[in-house]
């Protein structure tokens, strides 16, 4: 008896369990319904009885190493499988990336909201011009020569077909479709024959904006900027307006805004000036009101438009125009909005 249950000990110990299958046979052996250790235990009673204790005892041990064989194996193979689903549940989860608004968005954004709050609604124009709203009902007829400030792209050698050079186009066509009271605000992208560098592009943004209604005065238009530089750079900020010329407007000024930077004094921001222009402006030329079919006699209007990269340029310290159309992300997602 006790040469059989040391035989059947060699056994399970050297029994080889690699896979399921063999797993299963090591079971069925010693673990089944039908295993071979009943046989030992139903032995016992042959065994004298001074002995049986001990016999008995070693039956047992026989069959907790078989337990603990099993046992072991089983949960090795439980765990493989686990990971053979290809989920490891201690990993972090991956991070959702989320993109970021490029920055002539996000000050087109910020400008349109501003001047929603008084009053202002925003209308669009399309980019491929004629040369009346571009120029001509601008008061900027054929040999003006103002239409040199702007070096214009044509269109299939056709003098009449051409890429807009300034958002001022849709001002007429606002005004030639509705009746004042107008207050609207028009962002868009426009074209020139320049040279690409840092501090010029062929193409770039204007946000324009207009207001036609009776009485509307020199003053509220001063009152206006004034209440947009302090919105978009801060209660301290100031305008100063300086003489200027534009063909659709008159008088014409530019506007300068008090430099955020040095608050005035002096940097090399403004260069040493403590101003920086930020837009054009002037009370619309009764030529342009009467070109759109409005009465100039009574009503009066004024004007603005400013350059969206100029505007992004002060507050984001952008110092190359180009990168705003470069797509580099390095540069794009430094203006995260969340
Ligand atoms: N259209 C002008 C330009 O592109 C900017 C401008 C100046 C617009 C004065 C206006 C204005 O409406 O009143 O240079």
């Amino acid at each position: 008896m006790r040469e059989k249950i040391a035989a059947l000990l060699q056994e399970v110990e050297q029994f080889p369990i690699q896979n399921k299958e063999e797993l299963e046979a090591f079971r069925i052996r010693f673990l089944g319904t039908k295993n071979i250790l009943k046989d030992l235990f139903s032995g016992l009673k042959d065994v004298a009885p001074e002995d049986k204790k001990a016999v008995g005892g070693l039956i047992n041990d026989l069959k907790n190493k078989a337990q603990e064989k099993f046992d072991a194996f089983n949960e090795k193979n439980e765990s493989t499988e686990s990971t053979d689903l290809g989920i490891d549940f201690s990993r972090p989860g991956e991070e959702k990336k989320l993109g970021s608004i490029h920055p002539l968005s996000l000050v087109t954004a910020e400008i349109i909201d501003i001047f929603k709050r008084i009053g202002f609604i925003v209308a669009d124009g399309p980019e491929i011009e004629d040369d009346w709203h571009n120029f001509t009902a601008l008061n900027t007829p054929e040999e003006h020569p103002a239409r040199d400030m702007q070096d214009t792209f044509f269109i299939q050698q056709n003098p009449d077909v051409l890429l807009r050079t300034q958002t001022s186009s849709v001002q007429i066509r606002y005004m030639e479709k509705q009746k004042p009271p107008i207050r609207v605000l028009t962002p868009g992208r426009v074209y020139r024959n320049e040279a690409i560098s840092a501090r010029a592009h062929c193409f770039f943004h204007q946000i324009e904006g207009l207001y036609v209604a009776e009485k509307v005065s020199f003053a509220d238009l001063k009152q206006t900027l004034d209440f947009f530089a302090k919105e978009l750079f801060g209660e301290s900020a100031k305008i100063r307006m300086r003489p200027s010329f534009f063909p659709f407007t008159e008088p014409s000024a530019e506007v300068d805004v008090s430099c955020s930077l040095c608050g005035g004094k002096g940097c090399n921001v403004c260069k040493y000036a403590g101003w920086l222009e930020i837009l054009g402006c002037g009370m619309v030329d009764p030529n342009v009101l009467k070109n759109c079919g409005i009465d100039p006699e009574k009503y009066t209007g004024f004007a603005f438009g400013m350059g969206v990269e100029r505007i992004a340029q002060l507050k984001y310290r952008v110092k190359d125009l180009r990168l705003y159309s470069e797509n580099d992300v390095r540069f794009l997602e430094q203006f995260k909005t969340v």
